[in-house]
């Protein structure tokens, strides 16, 4: 029988009071880099709404792993103001995870330690024209080994900030995704080649990780089922890679999709907000490629709800780990459903940005629905203040 939703349920060591975890949606809310009041408060609704677990968001586990200037990196520093959100969410009784990130080239950060940014093969780097870093290296052995040391210390400071669990970003097009693509992976190394090449370094992230952390302190891994273009990471390779992961001990497998870089909308699915994206970008340079080649270079994707579903069932075939269910999970029928399925979790992410109390109502309502339009006009607008839902009317002056 499929379990209830809605009931408490495990994940390595950790009690959750359900399974619907708040998915992380970069929430813009670290100005300097630095956890403002706004971040403790937006998890602490999404806990007061009654989510299981919420995830703060794509927090880098070093300086050069930034995207962004502003983006939250861990450092010693860090663990304060994330303690808070941590209580906070305690007190509402959820959990929170940190998603730990490296963006690999794929920066405009213009303030790297490095005058080239690094990734798994020599690349150009568009999206960091405006920053002046359009070219991006080949990692070394000791950038490579850095990186796994800076997992491991990253994940430890987590769980002193009070996190119950860390999810390590496998997927997107950031650094660890990058190495598992075979079309930006080019290397003939130990590092690259067949899936096991591409595959060493995050499976040595998440043996570090684990070395740290310890035993039934859970680690979630966001994977890709598939890169979404020619070249890219295909299904038959997550599903390997998924393998891979189970035997090497991660806790759950978030499955997603999508290259930021190359098919961004793929992740989402809905409408592409390219105005709105226009409007908010800050160089002028990038407004000016966005407005001539946006259309041609961003493609648009239809929403369906559950739009991972087919796929992530190929997954579900081959493992027996925990797999959180992800991708336009909008209505308590989708999360019944994910159950039936045989998914352990599900994530939201638009549907809990546009009403973070819908656990709650879901839980007794079997009809509850999220009013999301997937008009991702917060995805157009996060870095703006904070990501919040349009529906909500006008941004507070
Ligand atoms: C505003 C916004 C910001 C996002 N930022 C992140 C992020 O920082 N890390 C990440 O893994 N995914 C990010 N995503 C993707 C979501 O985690 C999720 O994969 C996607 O929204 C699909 O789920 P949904 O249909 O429930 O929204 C973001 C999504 C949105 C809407």
């Amino acid at each position: 029988m499929a379990p209830n939703a809605f009931a408490p349920a495990r994940l390595g060591a950790l009690g959750l009071r359900n399974r619907v975890i708040k998915t992380a949606t970069y929430e813009g809310m670290s100005p300097g880099g630095v956890p403002s009041d706004a971040l403790v408060e937006h998890h602490r609704a999404l806990a007061a709404g009654g989510v299981g677990m919420t995830t703060v968001a794509y927090c880098a586990v070093s300086a050069d792993g930034r995207t962004f200037a502003d983006q939250m990196c861990m450092r010693r520093e860090t663990v304060a103001p994330l303690r808070r959100v941590t209580d906070a969410v305690h007190r509402e009784g959820g959990a929170a995870s940190l998603q730990l990130g490296h963006c690999g080239w794929f920066t405009k950060n213009a303030a790297l330690s490095t005058w080239f940014p690094r990734g798994p093969s020599l690349t150009l780097n568009q999206y960091g024209l405006s920053a002046g870093k359009p070219l991006a290296l080949a990692m070394n052995e000791g950038e490579i080994a850095q990186v796994v040391e800076d997992f491991g210390r990253a994940a430890g400071l987590a769980r002193e900030a009070g996190f119950d669990a860390v999810e390590l970003h496998l997927g997107h097009g950031y650094l660890l995704s990058q190495f598992l693509c075979p079309a930006t992976n080019r290397r003939s190394d130990a590092w690259g080649g067949d899936l096991g090449g591409r595959a060493r370094l995050p499976l040595g992230v998440l043996r570090r990780v684990r070395e740290v952390v310890g035993p039934g302190y859970p680690i979630l891994c966001k994977t890709n089922l598939r890169d979404g273009f020619r070249g890219g990471l295909e299904l038959e390779d997550s599903v390997g890679l998924a393998k891979l992961l189970e035997a090497e001990g991660a806790d759950a497998l978030v499955l997603s999709g999508g290259f930021t870089s190359r098919t961004p909308f793929y992740l989402f699915r809905g409408r592409r907000p390219l105005a709105e994206m226009i409007d908010a970008e800050k160089s002028p340079l990038q407004k000016l490629a966005l407005r001539w080649f946006g259309k041609k270079v961003i493609r648009e994707y239809p929403f369906e709800e559950m739009y991972f579903l087919p796929q992530a069932r190929e997954v579900r075939r081959a493992v027996q780990m925990p797999l959180v269910l992800l991708g336009g999970i909008v209505s308590r029928e989708n999360v019944d459903r994910a159950m039936l399925e045989g998914f352990d979790f599900v994530a939201l992410g638009r549907a809990l940005i546009a009403d973070p109390d819908l656990v709650r109502r879901m839980e007794s309502d079997p009809g509850a629905r999220s009013r999301c339009t997937h008009c991702n006009v917060c995805v157009a607008e996060m870095d703006r203040g904070g990501v919040r839902c349009v529906l909500d009317g006008p941004r507070p002056a």
